[in-house]
């Protein structure tokens, strides 16, 4: 469904993405696990768009995505929840959730009835200012925010970072449920146990290298993974 073939991407100078390779198939969720510095927002913000790649295809089906604006990979069914989730602390939750419709796809309702089925809380509190809810709310408000233009990829960059424990189980099983919706999920995780455990298939980025690739429990049991991400 989605492929980046030999993806070189950074920032002036600094090469952060030294010709990756990911694959994607349809109704999958593959994580992406790796330490801190190892390129995984770059990886996620090369896909969305907002970092232009230097080189490499990004193929989602048979077009090549790599270039296009973020307002068009948006369009094409791909959405991200950025890192440290940037909610617009001062709209209501209304607000932020019609910003992530105002580029998107599908109708409006339909998506919001959707949303507030998936989390009760943003209907609940829906006129209050992003900004009063805690972390974990935040973050449900900004996967909301980006099922709110119909995605069928998703890319979600350490949803679970500075949660508390219930939370963040909160927010792995909200992800297991928007998969069983049928969305495609690319999720970059720090918390590699919880992401593997979820995850079908998982890839270990270092230092802007693809190092390992693998079914998610084959990662689990690996020797070097355990010690390098799972602390054993
Ligand atoms: N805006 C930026 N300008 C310059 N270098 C950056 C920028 N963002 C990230 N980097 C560098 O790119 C590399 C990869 O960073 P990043 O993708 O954020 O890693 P991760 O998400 O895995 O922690 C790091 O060396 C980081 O310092
Ligand atoms: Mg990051």
């Amino acid at each position: 469904m989605l492929r980046l073939a030999n993806i070189h991407a950074g920032y002036g100078p600094i090469k952060a993405l030294k010709g990756i390779d990911i694959e994607i198939n349809r109704g999958e969720i593959v994580s992406l696990i790796g330490s801190n510095g190892a390129g995984k927002s770059t990886c996620l913000m090369t896909i969305s768009g907002i970092l232009k790649s230097v080189s490499g295809s990004i193929m989602l089906g048979d077009t090549d995505i790599a270039g296009l604006p973020p307002h068009r990979i948006v369009q094409r069914g791909i959405s991200q929840v950025p890192e440290g989730r940037r909610i617009f602390p001062k709209l209501t939750i209304l607000e932020n959730l019609q910003m992530g419709a105002f580029l998107g796809r599908g109708d409006f309702t339909t998506s919001l009835e959707r949303i507030y089925k998936l989390f009760p809380i943003l209907h609940e509190r829906k006129k209050q200012s992003g900004g009063t809810l805690s972390g974990g709310e935040q973050q449900m408000l900004a996967i909301g925010r980006a099922l709110m233009s119909n995605p069928d990829i998703l890319l979600l960059d350490e949803p679970s970072l500075g949660l508390a424990p219930i939370m963040v189980s909160k927010i792995f099983k909200t992800i297991q449920e928007i998969s069983s919706e049928g969305i495609t999920i690319l999720l970059v995780e720090q918390n590699a146990r919880a992401a593997l455990k979820l995850s079908h298939r998982g890839y270990v980025l270092e230092n802007g290298c693809i190092t390992l690739s693998g079914s998610s429990s084959d990662l689990l049991d690996n020797k070097k993974v355990q010690q390098a991400y799972l602390g054993e």
